[in-house]
């Protein structure tokens, strides 16, 4: 029996950590759809890449592209992004997701467009979000937690121009699902956010409460 866990949010909103939290407690498969997106960029960065070429990026991706550990860099993020509102891109990666969100057992997918375009039909939708102000500072103390040399004025204007791409492209923007219950993560610790989460998903979920 298939099951999916559609959570949708801006950058740093603590839908990653949430959805691996699901997955773990209700014993779910976890596909973190920015790191499609995220390989994809970075296999881009430094090409003017038409969208033919960055589709056929997106098309060959492998295991180990997805295993690079240098993919939650500030630097992949912004490529990302910038790849991401290419149609052809998107829809060489659609495939993959829509056939992992229907695998028997459940499966919590996060991104920007799974409630709305990957899995309109999910079994539960949540749009993780936060103030721009409290995503820097986690997003800042993540990135300088791994040695990356930046500020959190810099990591704060990246997340407001990558929001504004995000949300404001033609072709799946960052938006909630009107079906999608919003949760606003600025004043909540991530132990409160997951309790919310699992007992939104536990009400749900056919087999019990994990
Ligand atoms: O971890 P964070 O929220 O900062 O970013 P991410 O989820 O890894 O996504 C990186 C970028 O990929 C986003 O800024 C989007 O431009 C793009 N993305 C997308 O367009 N659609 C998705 N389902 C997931 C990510």
């Amino acid at each position: 029996m298939s099951f999916t866990v559609a959570i949708d949010g801006p950058a740093a909103s603590g839908k990653g950590t949430i959805s691996r939290a699901i997955a773990e407690h209700f014993g779910f498969a976890y596909l973190d759809t920015g790191l499609l997106y995220r390989a994809v960029g970075k296999k881009a960065m430094g090409f003017d890449c038409n969208p033919k070429a960055a589709a056929k990026l997106a098309r060959e991706l492998t295991a180990d592209d997805l295993a690079a550990d240098d993919l939650r860099s500030a630097e992949v993020a912004e490529a990302a992004s910038k790849i991401a509102p290419i149609p052809e891109v998107r829809a060489a990666l659609i495939a993959f997701q829509k056939t992992f969100a229907k695998q028997p057992g459940g499966a919590v997918l996060d991104g920007r467009d799974i409630g709305t375009v990957i899995c309109p039909e999910a079994d539960v939708k949540m749009f993780v979000t936060a103030s721009a102000q409290v995503r820097a500072h986690r997003r800042f103390k993540e990135l300088t937690d791994k040695g990356e040399a930046i500020t959190e004025a810099q990591v704060l204007a990246d997340i407001q121009a990558r929001d504004a791409r995000d949300a404001g492209r033609d072709i799946a923007p960052m938006v909630a699902a009107i079906d999608a219950l919003v949760l606003d993560t600025s004043a909540m610790s991530i132990t409160q956010a997951i309790a919310a989460a699992v007992d939104v998903i536990g009400e749900k979920w056919p087999v019990g409460n994990g």
